[in-house]
């Protein structure tokens, strides 16, 4: 598989890195960051042994069906505003798939889904003083698990056809440096336009918050980027939550 890799010239700014197997992406550019890369370096697996997913889940994709991979950003912006490139990077990835004729949605935090399947999902992990974007994206599978054929889709499945993994990483890595610029003082746009997009406003939605499970309709994206639900008892402000299921009303 590493032929379609060679000779790819990815958006400026970027360099890539090609690996047929490995680990994690996410775990080899941590450890590049550490030894000093500087910002922008793209590991890409041709297939990952222990990929993994948010709340310590496994991420498996067949190789050649999926792309997984993963970028090194070093912000100038305070680290209180890191967790925000979680929407930035769910923006990017939306906007990216679109391009393959797809009408993507983001849902929070940072999955992206299409007609209300996962297509991808996305891993943002902090070191010191630089961050780890992993994305994982369905492009080419057409079969999945018993356990996720009703929950997942692909870009074969949504198109009929799957465009070609470096194209869609390029896509991605175009629209990546555009919301990642504006975690800190155009939030509101990268708001605006995550509203937009927001695949859970309006559902009810069932999830577990740091005090319990809660559920409520989802009433939007807070101005600080939080889940807003609507329950029995008022609004509430969910920050980090256990994943969000979307339940019958
Ligand atoms: C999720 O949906 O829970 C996030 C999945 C993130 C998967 C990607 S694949 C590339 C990168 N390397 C990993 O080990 N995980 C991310």
């Amino acid at each position: 598989m590493s032929c379609i890799w060679q000779d790819v010239e990815l958006p400026a700014g970027f360099r890539l890195d090609f690996r047929e197997t490995t680990g994690s992406t996410n775990d080899d550019v941590r450890e590049a960051a550490r030894a000093g890369a500087p910002a922008g370096l793209v590991v890409v697996a041709g297939r990952q042994q222990s990929g993994r997913g948010r709340r310590g889940a496994a991420w498996v994709c067949p190789p050649g069906e999926g792309l997984a991979f993963s970028v090194l950003l070093r912000l100038t912006e305070p680290k209180a505003l890191w967790p925000r490139l979680s929407l930035a990077a769910g923006l990017a990835v939306a906007e990216g798939l679109d391009r393959h004729g797809v009408a993507a949605e983001v849902k929070w935090p940072n999955d992206v889904w299409i007609n209300g399947k996962k297509i991808a999902g996305i891993l943002v992990e902090a070191g010191e003083d630089f961050v780890v974007v992993g994305i994982g994206i369905n492009v080419g599978v057409t079969e999945f698990p018993q356990a996720l054929e009703d929950s997942a889709t692909s870009l074969a499945l949504e198109c009929g056809e799957a465009p070609e993994l470096p194209l869609v990483l390029a896509s991605m890595l175009e629209r990546l440096p555009v919301w990642q610029a504006k975690i800190g003082a155009d939030f509101d746009e990268l708001l605006r336009r995550f509203r937009e997009r927001c695949a859970l406003t309006g559902e009810r939605v069932r999830l577990t918050a740091a005090d319990g499970v809660l559920v409520g309709e989802a009433a939007g994206i807070g101005d600080g980027g939080e889940l807003l639900v609507r329950t029995s008892e008022g609004i509430r402000r969910i920050v980090q939550a256990e994943e969000v299921r979307v339940v019958e009303s």
